[in-house]
């Protein structure tokens, strides 16, 4: 598993609570970046997000490469082609309630939600046919292992998080998460109660999770590094 941020300089990924479509604005919607985004999805037989970084993009994104990097769709199929995966990505979404818009883009494209019982009953009565809806957990929240055996029963590999700050948290504590490819866009966003960093809800503070720096590249003022998470 390896996931994907835009970060500003103080370390900022979501703005506004987390209901600001956050990557793109801190990105400055920058063409080298989407670029990166399109060839992480590339790569990945499935992209798994929360909803909450669905509900952000507002009824409007898909999570395809073609759709982040259109000028590169010929490359990026010919890439999967001999990587021999899937025409597209799974998109793989984590929902603890039945908060998702039935007219969602990527909804009529087709997606796997996982979720719990209750709200599993009512998204299966509105989501587009082409979605799946699959509960696994009977609990309000969902394990991080019963995400992974879920994709696992699917055949999915390769996966790319483009989750936000709960699920990426989620995730890093359980030590799931192998490589981290963050773009630090040249921005500062300030601080508040409204904004966040890469990871909410777990403090792993005189323990921090460690990393290795792979690789770093630069494209004008934004900086593209590669990490290796420590297990
Ligand atoms: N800068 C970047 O690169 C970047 C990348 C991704 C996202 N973002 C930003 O991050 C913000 C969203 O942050 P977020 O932390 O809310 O995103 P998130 O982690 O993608 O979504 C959180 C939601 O996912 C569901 N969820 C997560 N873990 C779950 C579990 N174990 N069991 C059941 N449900 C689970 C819950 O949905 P329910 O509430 O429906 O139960 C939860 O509210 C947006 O502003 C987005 O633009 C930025």
């Amino acid at each position: 598993m390896y996931a994907n941020f835009v970060s500003s300089i103080d370390g900022i990924v979501a703005l506004e609570a987390g209901t600001a479509p956050s990557g793109g604005i801190i990105s400055g919607r920058n063409e080298a970046d989407r670029f990166v985004m399109g060839l992480l999805r590339a790569f990945a037989d499935a992209v798994l997000v929360g909803a909450g970084t669905v509900r952000a993009e507002g009824g409007k994104a898909l999570w395809t490469p073609d759709y982040i990097f259109p000028a590169a769709a010929k490359a990026y199929a010919d890439l999967r082609q001999a990587l021999k995966r899937e025409k597209t990505p799974r998109l793989v979404i984590v929902c603890g309630s039945d908060a998702l818009d039935p007219s969602e883009p990527a909804l009529e494209a087709g997606a796997l939600v996982l979720t719990t019982a209750a709200p599993a009953k009512r998204l299966r009565a509105v989501l587009p046919k082409a979605t799946e809806v699959r509960a696994v957990s009977d609990s309000d929240s969902i394990d991080v292992e019963d995400i992974f055996e879920a994709m696992r029963a699917d055949g999915y590999r390769t996966i790319l998080s483009e989750g936000g700050p709960q699920l990426f948290g989620e995730l890093v504590s359980r030590d799931r998460v192998d490589e981290l490819f963050l773009t630090v866009s040249p921005v500062l966003e300030g601080q508040s109660d409204q904004s966040f960093g890469m990871i909410r809800g777990v403090d792993f503070g005189r323990t921090p999770k460690r990393s290795r720096l792979l690789s770093v590249h630069r494209h004008e003022s934004h900086l593209f590094l590669r990490y290796q998470l420590e297990h």
